[in-house]
């Protein structure tokens, strides 16, 4: 059984972009970024999909103590939005529900630690700043302190895809297609603009509104990984990162890979969709990684 997200962090700083979005500064004072993103504690659901234990991932419900959060918050964002409830959470970031203060819309802030999440909000904003996309969630302001970065993002009511296939167990053919068609829509784009996530995963695809019907966004861009102007689709790169049971073997195979491997994390997700396991799954990481390796999985459907 695979059950853990060790995320190590990508290459070089991104070039500055053009801006989609507002910004609102303090004194910034970058430190040193770490090595690895985040490594959650996670808990053995029913047939052989994993779930986290750390987050009250996805939806917006009731929140768990928003208080501590309210209190963290930098008071430029208190002075525009309520904070509501706390949504999500990784090692160096906190998602919660907010509520803007005078249109009532509400939205989601994720919060990154300045120091210890500088690599992975540093990628977040560099695609954020520069996707606007139907399947993608689109940023809408940033606040930038002196510890922390605070980016305002479109709420995504409809919680986690991974939340919905632990609840159905699989999904159908028609189903999976029409996730899979969305997530493969806004990856085409992001791949036309030399982005490639690097992080696909059931948790990363969250529903826009809760809705049988709701479209799918792609998130959580903490990994991805920019093609820098002149590179051409001759682009490699070489860091070593992702979601253990959702990485390419040729990342495994340290051979320079490039945007494919967001593809072959497609193909992960459509056998979890189709068949509500696992297609590589070992909770030993040597042999979790020699089984990506060798390609070799079962499928016993019908499909
Ligand atoms: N815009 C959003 N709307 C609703 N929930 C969100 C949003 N962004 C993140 N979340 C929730 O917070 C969780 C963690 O956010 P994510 O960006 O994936 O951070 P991490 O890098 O810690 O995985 C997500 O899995 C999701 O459940
Ligand atoms: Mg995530």
């Amino acid at each position: 059984m695979g059950c853990m997200s060790t995320k190590l962090v990508p290459e070089g700083p991104p070039p500055n972009s053009g801006n989609l979005v507002t910004t609102v500064y303090d004194t910034g004072q970058d430190g040193k970024g770490k090595k690895t993103k985040h490594h959650r504690d996670r808990k053995r659901e029913k047939n052989g999909v994993v779930k986290e234990t750390g987050s009250n991932s996805g939806t917006n419900g009731g929140g768990k103590k928003p208080k501590t959060y309210r209190t963290k918050f930098d008071t430029r964002v208190t002075a525009k939005y309520d904070i509501k409830a706390l949504i999500g959470r990784g090692s160096f970031s906190r998602v919660v529900r907010v509520e803007h203060k005078i249109t009532k819309q509400p939205y989601a802030i994720k919060m990154v630690d300045r120091v210890q999440g500088k690599e992975v909000f540093e990628s977040e904003l560099m695609v954020l700043r520069r996707v606007r996309h139907k399947y993608i969630i689109q940023l809408i302001e940033l606040f930038e302190s002196q510890d922390k970065v605070y980016m305002v993002m479109e709420l995504a009511t409809g919680g986690e895809l991974f939340d919905r296939i632990i609840a159905k167990g699989s999904f159908t053919e028609r189903d999976a297609t029409r996730v899979l068609q969305m997530v493969l829509d806004g990856l085409n784009y992001l791949h036309k603009l030399g982005i490639t996530h690097r992080d696909l995963k059931p948790e990363n695809l969250l529903y826009y509104h809760p809705g049988h019907d709701s479209k799918i966004l792609i998130t959580d861009f903490g990994l991805s990984a920019f093609r820098k102007t002149g590179e051409g689709n001759g682009h490699y790169m070489k860091t070593t990162c992702g979601t253990p049971e959702y990485i390419a073997p040729e990342i495994l195979a340290r051979k320079p890979y490039n945007c494919q491997v967001d593809l072959w994390a497609v193909g992960v997700i459509t056998y979890i969709l189709l068949s509500g396991t696992m297609p590589f799954d070992d909770e030993n990481r040597t042999r979790l990684y020699r089984l990506i390796l060798k390609a070799k999985f079962n499928y016993n459907g019908e499909v």
